[in-house]
């Protein structure tokens, strides 16, 4: 039976991966490990507390013994990496949560792996292979810095962070990749473009903006709302990144976007005619600092060597994010009111 490792399941990306996971993959054993900060919903994944090849396990990653002794307990074949501290605004209020977590974090786990899985540098490819073990780094194209008008981030676009968070994504990037190099370590790493989808915390773009047409309050646009995004759905990106897991080389990095570019204004306009409700609601405030101008991924990679392309058109994806929002006010509003943390106060007795 295979033996994977999740972090930061209980988050937006990671909870749609568990559940692509589960539905691909019915016979893995899928060990999620997530110590719920503000982002981690355990509701997410409720449909997952029978499943006896499902486990939650509340584990700071930066807690080196508490990763120890899961990694004694089970036979770990792979790593799949999205814990983090993942919002550029709160990233600027507290950048050193985002570098212990995203930076130290990452670096235990890379430890612990390196440590159970017994590579040594002198078979670097071939025994990773054999045993069928790897870790793939979940990043971002945030990594790239800032784009013009023109052009797109490919793979060998040289790393260019302006953030707090983008700096501290960067820095695990690289050492993802020195252990790859120095130790053998079987890696992959992805970067993948903003994504939208169910689950996504009311604090970032699309779902902020879903929720405050929801409750009838101002739609914050920073600065002249003419920063672009390339948009994502987020099941377009877990399929990328189980395709990455699959058949991925070691040591490689993929680049993951759907050519969807939008400006903010263009995305909050698009919400407010799915509402019905007026322009007027829209409220510029001051620009963020170090406010990236535009994302936009080449994809190329993904598609000539791992045959993937987005499933989702964006005026699909958004309409039925849209519609999802709609029909859970509960597990916005829970959110919102901090009361989902009660839900699994009840059912860990650690909490
Ligand atoms: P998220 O903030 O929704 O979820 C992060 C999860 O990590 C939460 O469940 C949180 O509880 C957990 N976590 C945080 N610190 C932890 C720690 N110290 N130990 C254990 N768990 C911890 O983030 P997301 O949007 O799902 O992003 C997931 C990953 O994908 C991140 O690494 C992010 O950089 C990357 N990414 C995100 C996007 C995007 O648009 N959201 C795009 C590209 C890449
Ligand atoms: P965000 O969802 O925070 O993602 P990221 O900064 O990682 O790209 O923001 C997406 C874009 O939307 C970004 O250009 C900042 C802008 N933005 C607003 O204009 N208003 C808001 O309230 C938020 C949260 C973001």
């Amino acid at each position: 039976m295979r033996t994977i490792l999740v972090t930061g399941g209980a988050g937006f990306i990671g909870s749609n991966f568990i559940k692509h996971l589960r539905e691909k993959h019915p016979t893995y054993l899928i060990l999620n490990v997530d110590v719920l900060t503000y982002a981690g919903n355990l509701e997410n994944l409720s449909e997952f507390e029978t499943d006896p090849l499902y486990e939650f396990h509340k584990i700071d990653i930066r807690n080196r013994d508490a990763m120890e002794a899961l990694f004694l307990s089970y036979k770990i074949d792979e790593i799949v990496h999205f814990a983090a501290e993942s919002h550029v605004d709160r990233s600027i209020l507290e950048p050193e949560l985002f570098l212990t977590t995203n930076v130290l974090g990452t670096q235990v786990l890379l430890d612990a792996a390196l440590r159970h899985w017994k590579l040594a540098p002198d078979d670097k490819h071939s025994r990773a292979y054999r045993e069928g073990v790897c870790f793939v780094h979940v990043s971002t194209d945030e990594v790239y810095g800032s784009l013009g008008e023109t052009g797109f981030f490919t793979e060998e676009t040289p790393l260019s962070p302006n953030s707090p968070y983008s700096a501290s994504k960067a820095s695990s990037d690289l050492l993802v990749r020195s252990y790859h190099e120095t130790y053998g370590l079987p890696v992959k790493t992805t970067r993948c473009s903003n994504n939208y989808g169910p689950y996504q915390f009311p604090e970032k773009l699309i779902p902020l903006m879903i929720h405050n047409c929801m409750t009838n309050q101002p739609l914050p646009v920073y600065g002249d709302g003419g920063h672009v995004r390339d948009w994502l759905h987020v099941r377009d990106h877990c399929e990328a990144i189980d395709l990455v897991r699959e058949n991925g080389r070691f040591g490689e990095v993929y680049n993951i976007g759907g050519h969807n570019e939008k400006t903010n204004l263009e995305l909050v306009r698009t919400i407010i005619q799915a509402f019905g409700l007026s322009e007027d609601q829209i409220r510029f405030v001051s620009d963020r600092p170090g406010h990236d101008r535009r994302y936009a991924i080449d994809p190329t990679k993904m598609r000539m060597e791992l045959g993937w392309s987005p499933r989702y058109r964006f005026e699909e994806g958004i309409e039925e994010t849209i519609e999802w929002y709609k029909t859970h006010p509960e597990w916005v509003e829970s959110i919102v009111s901090g009361s989902y943390r009660s839900y699994y106060e009840s059912m860990y007795s650690s909490l």
